[in-house]
């Protein structure tokens, strides 16, 4: 697959790949100042927790190159940060990435100096995430066997991260370590994330995908047709409560009730311990035309509106694992989250 981010610093041009149109056309969006970055983020041209992570932090990079001349550049900056970091709530790789930018930035900067700063900077997000998302896929390898089917919902993969995936990096290291795995990708509504673009990017890859309807979820499991579910995430608190795309919970409680092991794989970056639990993961809810409107086309009745949760949160105890660069980590996980983050700093 083509780099889907990709900064020419050269122009000081963002050029993102546009994943409202996948898998029928293959185009660049391309921003040149914070506006167009806080636009792709919102509008979802950009989507996925780390993706946006990573897509912020090259916003950042913009406002530098656009700040203003004279004594207001750094206010300017600021508010551009503040408008980044609002553009989407629930995954929190956005507002960490920015975090680390805006430790970078301090009172001796000039605009230029911040500017190269920054560029190093987001680099290095960048390239982290994807060795990040590899070591992911090596930790989580070994929870496939020859031969599995794999359910994941959303879409967790290299679209969704700087390169490689999380859940779907699992997949793929299994793949690569020569294990037969197919996988079954939920479509995901409304946006069709699944069918759209988990199914594309597997596909590329010649691994063996199909798609199911997200309600076919109980049918299946009770089949016998799934042998493990792995699924990414937005934010996990602190007692491992976990917020990811909206029908992920149902899965989990599909999953537990046929004794299916059902996975999160994400990076540390994605773990909020300031959220205690669940609850205080804000939610996000997008505006109802995107499930009343399909293809350009109206299929609910005039007048008649729709509840759209971006987002739903899996209570821990349905969670087999987190798979992490860290390692898996298990229950408890408020023990498991707290020891990996802390060995991750070093502490
Ligand atoms: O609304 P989206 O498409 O940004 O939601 C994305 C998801 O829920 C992904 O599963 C999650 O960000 C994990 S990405 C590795």
């Amino acid at each position: 697959m083509k780099p889907h981010i990709f900064f020419d610093a050269r122009a000081m041009r963002l050029h993102l790949l546009d994943q409202r149109l996948l898998p029928n056309e293959q185009k660049y969006f391309v921003c040149a100042n914070v506006d167009d970055v806080v636009y792709a983020i919102k509008n979802m041209v950009v989507r996925g927790a780390p993706a946006i992570g990573v897509t912020a932090a090259w916003g950042c990079v913009l406002a530098a190159a656009n700040a203003p001349d004279g004594s207001i550049w750094r206010d300017k900056v600021e508010a551009d940060l503040n408008r980044l970091a609002s553009s989407r709530p629930t995954a929190v790789n956005l507002v960490w990435a920015i975090k680390k930018m805006r430790g970078l930035f301090n009172n001796r900067d000039l605009p230029d100096h911040l500017q190269q700063k920054w560029l190093a900077a987001a680099s290095e997000i960048e390239n982290e995430d994807r060795h990040i998302c590899q070591a992911i896929g090596k930790n989580g390898e070994s929870l496939i066997q020859d031969g599995d089917t794999i359910l994941t919902h959303c879409n967790a993969g290299a679209l969704a991260t700087a390169g490689y995936g999380t859940a779907l990096g699992i997949i793929r290291a299994a793949w690569d370590a020569g294990k037969k795995v197919s996988v079954i990708a939920d479509e995901t509504r409304p946006l069709l994330q699944g069918a759209r673009l988990t199914a594309f990017e597997l596909s590329e890859d010649g691994i063996p995908v199909q798609i199911a309807c997200d309600n076919a979820c109980a049918t299946l499991l009770s089949q016998g047709r799934v042998n493990l579910v792995i699924a990414g995430a937005d934010r996990v608190a602190a007692n491992g409560d976990t917020a990811n795309k909206i029908g992920t919970f149902g899965v989990a409680i599909i999953a537990k009730y046929f004794n299916v092991p059902f996975y999160i794989a994400c990076p540390l970056s994605t773990i909020d311990i300031s959220c205690p639990n669940g609850a205080s993961i804000p939610i996000e809810e997008r505006g109802e035309e995107e499930v009343t409107i399909m293809a350009g086309k109206r299929i609910a009745p005039t007048g008649v509106g729709a509840c759209n949760f971006a987002f739903d949160v899996t209570p821990a105890p349905l969670i087999s694992g987190i798979v992490t660069e860290y390692g898996i980590l298990r229950a408890p996980f408020e023990k498991s989250i707290a020891m990996a983050i802390r060995g991750a700093a070093g502490a």
